[in-house]
This record gives structure tokens, C-alpha cells and sequence, in this order.
């Protein structure tokens, strides 16, 4: 069933709404902040640093990905799967800030998902012109779970397809500071992110970033 609710306050605070934009996807606009974000990003990338993984058929993804968390999502040979090694610094991923892992929590409550409890982040930047093509995220071991996903810096079209491959995706503009939750019915929907355009942000720089907060293991 898809809610077509008027946009219900956030509890403790006025600045959000969430927008139930079809059964098991909620978008919050301005949820968080560049500014809070951003020092944990830049910790998180010293350690782990962004990297363009190789796809399994070959091919270099535009997007630079880095993941905190219990265990990182890593492409490899075979396919995707989360290793709690990252194989750049053969060292475990940064743990995930406890903040973020709260946000999530909240983010995920207030679309309807009151037990998510992240154990991996995965951290995506797109430059001007990086994209993603439809996928779905599969690698999780439970899909009751939702995934959140928050973005900072630069805008970006998230494309929000369905069930099957061939369902035309639906375009939704994510801003600096949007949360995104898809769960549910939606879990398994197709997805992806249409070219960045350029610009730059005054916190992030001349890019996106891209956090998407999984129960993975
Ligand atoms: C993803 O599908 O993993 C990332 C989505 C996004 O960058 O908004
Ligand atoms: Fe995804």
C-alpha cells in the first residue's frame, strides 16, 4: 500500500518531515548535516582509504567506495560479499562512529523500521560525472532489515526502480543532508544514481558522499 500521508513533524524536531514516498520508502529531508559528518568521513578515509573497486565483470566503478563497520562490502573476482578485512590495508574497517549508527537508528524508526541496528557503512563518493547502475543490494543476510542512506554535498538523482530490472525508474532528488530509507516491500527494488552533475559544497567539496547503513551480517 503506498501512504500518501500529509508530512508528520519529527518528534524532537521541526527542521524534517518524512515523506513516505511508497510502501517501505521514506525520504527526510535535511535529516543531518555535512558539517557533522564530514571529520568521521575524512578519519574513516586515512585509514581505509576511498578506492574504485573492480566490478566481477571488469570493470572500474566511477564511484570511489569505503566502508566502517563490523565488516566493508568489497567487490572481488567471484562477486560482491562483506570481508571484516579491508583487502587495501589487509587491517579490519574503521569501526563505525556511534553517532552515525544512532542517526541510522533514528532515520529508520521514523520510516517505520524501529529495530535497525547497522553493523556496516558503506561509504560512496561521486565525482562529477560517477554514476551507478541498477542494482540491488543482496549481499545482506537479513532482508527485514532496511537500508538508510544519507548524502552530503553535492545533489544527485536517485533512480528508484522495482521489483524487476525493466520497471522504469522513478527519479528522486537527494540533497545535501537528505536520509533515504528503503525497506519492506522496497528492499529489493532496483536502485541506482544517475551522473553527477558538477558544483561544489562548501563542506564536501566538489563531490557527493554517500552513506548507506546495512545490517549485513
Ligand atoms: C547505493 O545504492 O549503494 C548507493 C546509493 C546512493 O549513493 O545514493
Ligand atoms: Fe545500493
Amino acid at each position: 500500500m503506498t501512504r500518501l500521508d500529509p508530512l508528520p513533524l519529527f518528534p524532537d524536531s521541526d527542521r524534517a518531515a518524512v515523506r513516505h514516498l511508497a510502501a517501505g520508502v521514506a525520504l527526510m529531508p535535511g535529516f543531518v548535516d555535512a558539517a557533522d559528518l564530514m571529520p568521521a568521513v575524512e578519519a574513516i578515509a586515512e585509514i581505509s582509504p576511498f578506492r574504485h573497486m573492480i566490478t566481477p565483470g571488469g570493470y572500474r566503478m566511477s564511484v570511489a567506495m569505503t566502508n566502517c563497520g563490523q565488516a566493508g562490502w568489497i567487490t572481488e573476482r567471484t562477486g560482491y560479499r562483506y570481508d571484516p578485512v579491508d583487502p587495501l590495508t589487509e587491517r579490519p574497517w574503521p569501526p563505525m562512529p556511534e553517532s552515525w549508527s544512532r542517526l541510522a537508528g533514528r532515520a529508520a524508526a521514523l520510516a517505520g523500521f524501529p529495530d535497525f541496528q547497522p553493523d556496516v557503512c558503506l561509504i560512496n563518493r561521486y565525482a562529477p560525472s560517477a554514476r551507478l547502475s541498477l542494482h540491488r543490494d543482496e549481499d545482506e543476510r537479513d532482508f527485514d532489515q532496511p537500508i538508510v542512506s544519507f548524502s552530503i554535498g553535492l545533489p544527485a538523482v536517485f533512480l528508484l526502480g522495482g521489483e524487476k530490472r525493466s520497471v522504469k525508474p522513478r527519479r528522486i532528488e537527494l540533497q545535501d543532508g537528505d536520509a533515504l530509507v528503503f525497506g519492506g516491500p522496497a528492499r529489493l527494488f532496483y536502485h541506482g544514481v544517475g551522473p553527477l552533475k558538477a558544483g561544489a559544497h562548501p563542506i564536501v567539496g566538489e563531490c557527493r558522499i554517500n552513506l548507506t547503513f546495512r545490517r549485513a551480517l
